[in-house]
């Protein structure tokens, strides 16, 4: 494994996060994990080097801090930095804040969280973050003892808001989504660009977009990787290209198979800064906006728009609306979703809940709308 110092007290931190946001289920249901293939795949992955593991209030419907807190008994605790986060969507009151960072502490099983973040601070929370004084808040956390860094996530725009969230408070690292797609979206390249100026170390999530960037794409997409000759997996383009920007500390990645935590950790132990040549880089930017060209709804699959009070299953929808573009209208996709949509997206009665809530900002109404007129149409 590659390690990266934590600038504010040198601690080695593995390029490879584990994210605990896409552990493996039992049912369908969010809070049903598979404790035992999900304790196996992290104590796994802390066995082979990697030292950091992300995990939120509201991940797996809260069941998630509880399966990593079991994943770190038995000595993993100590091996570990802990990341999780304050939710300001679930806070009224400054009591509640301690509530919840209790709560937190108590499933985790720990008495002291290493990374805490403002989770998913965006343009139409920042004025409660601000009013309820949240960065204060895990501030005196930090004096206190109860956390050793504080941080945030964000999903806003990078325009207007994120330089002024960085030069808000002495922050020791920011989580962003940043994937070889996503480099004008949300922070993107440039948020990236300023936190490192300011020697703040950034935290990556979504690397793969959720897992978009490995499945098997378009030919048109596809053609890209072989150019070199080189045999890297989709998922070895993308987290070089992440490795390859030195401003990073880690790279989280939401692993649901052991063969993923085997892959991944891999491939960071051979991933260097600076190291992928230009032709790498060109591939990569080539590829990159073949698919930019192709996706309609760039949807990463993180269920923040659940639950839909009509029960309609969102990023499954959302899967369907953009496969119908990338795969020149498949008439198979009609068949499959039949098969695997239970609540159709006709169901939908607009009240834009999902909208409020997805960090990637979608259309999800006019998705729901398009996707009603292609896939629930009569025609084969
Ligand atoms: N703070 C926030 O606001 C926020 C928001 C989002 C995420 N996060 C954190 O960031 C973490 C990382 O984000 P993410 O989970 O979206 O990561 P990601 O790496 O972009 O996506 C994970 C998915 O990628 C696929 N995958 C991973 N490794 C693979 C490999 N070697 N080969 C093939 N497929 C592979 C799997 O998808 P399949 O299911 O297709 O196998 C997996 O579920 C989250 O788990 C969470 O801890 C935080």
């Amino acid at each position: 494994m590659k390690y990266r110092p934590f600038p504010s007290d040198g601690r080695e931190t593995s390029l490879l996060g584990f994210g605990t946001m896409r552990l493996p289920q039992n049912s369908g249901r969010d809070n049903d994990i598979d404790q035992e293939k999900s304790i196996e795949m992290i104590r796994y992955a802390i066995d082979h080097g990697v030292n950091y593991v992300d995990t939120a209030y509201f991940y797996h419907a809260g069941a998630s801090e509880r399966v990593t807190g079991k994943a770190l008994q038995d000595g993993y605790r100590e091996k570990v930095l802990i990341a999780d986060k304050l939710p300001p969507w679930a806070l009224k009151t400054e009591d509640d804040c301690m509530r919840v960072f209790e709560d937190q502490l108590k499933k985790l099983g720990v008495d002291y969280i290493d990374n805490y973040l403002i989770h998913n601070i965006f343009q139409f929370n920042w004025k409660k973050v601000k009013s309820m004084d949240l960065v204060g808040f895990v501030q005196k956390l930090k004096q206190e003892g109860l956390i050793r860094n504080f941080g945030f996530s964000y999903h806003g725009e990078v325009e207007g808001l994120f330089e002024e969230i960085i030069d808000f408070a002495p922050w020791d690292f920011v989580q962003i989504q940043l994937n070889y797609i996503d480099t004008e979206f949300q922070a993107g390249l440039k948020g990236y660009e300023y936190a490192h100026s300011k020697g703040i170390p950034v935290v990556v999530m979504e690397p793969l977009k959720g897992g978009k960037l490995t499945q098997q794409l378009p030919e048109s997409i596809e053609k890209y990787w072989d150019g070199l000759g080189h045999s890297w997996s989709r998922a070895e383009w993308a987290l070089k290209w992440l490795a390859n920007l030195p401003g990073i500390l880690t790279i989280l990645s939401g692993m649901n198979t052991l063969d993923q935590v085997k892959e991944n950790i891999r491939i960071l132990s051979e991933a260097e800064a600076d190291s992928l040549t230009a032709e790498e880089l060109n591939i990569i930017e080539n590829a990159a906006a073949e698919y930019r060209k192709l996706i309609a709804y760039a949807c990463t699959g993180c269920r923040y728009c659940m639950p839909c009070p009509q029960r309609v299953d969102i990023p499954k929808v959302l899967e369907f609306r953009n496969n119908w573009d990338l795969f020149a209208h498949n008439p198979s996709l009609k068949r499959d979703f039949r098969i695997f949509i239970q609540n159709p997206p006709s169901a939908c009665v607009e009240c834009g809940e999902c909208e409020g809530k997805c960090p990637q900002s979608l259309e999800i109404r006019k998705a729901m709308r398009e996707s009603a007129g292609i896939f629930e149409s009569k025609s084969r």
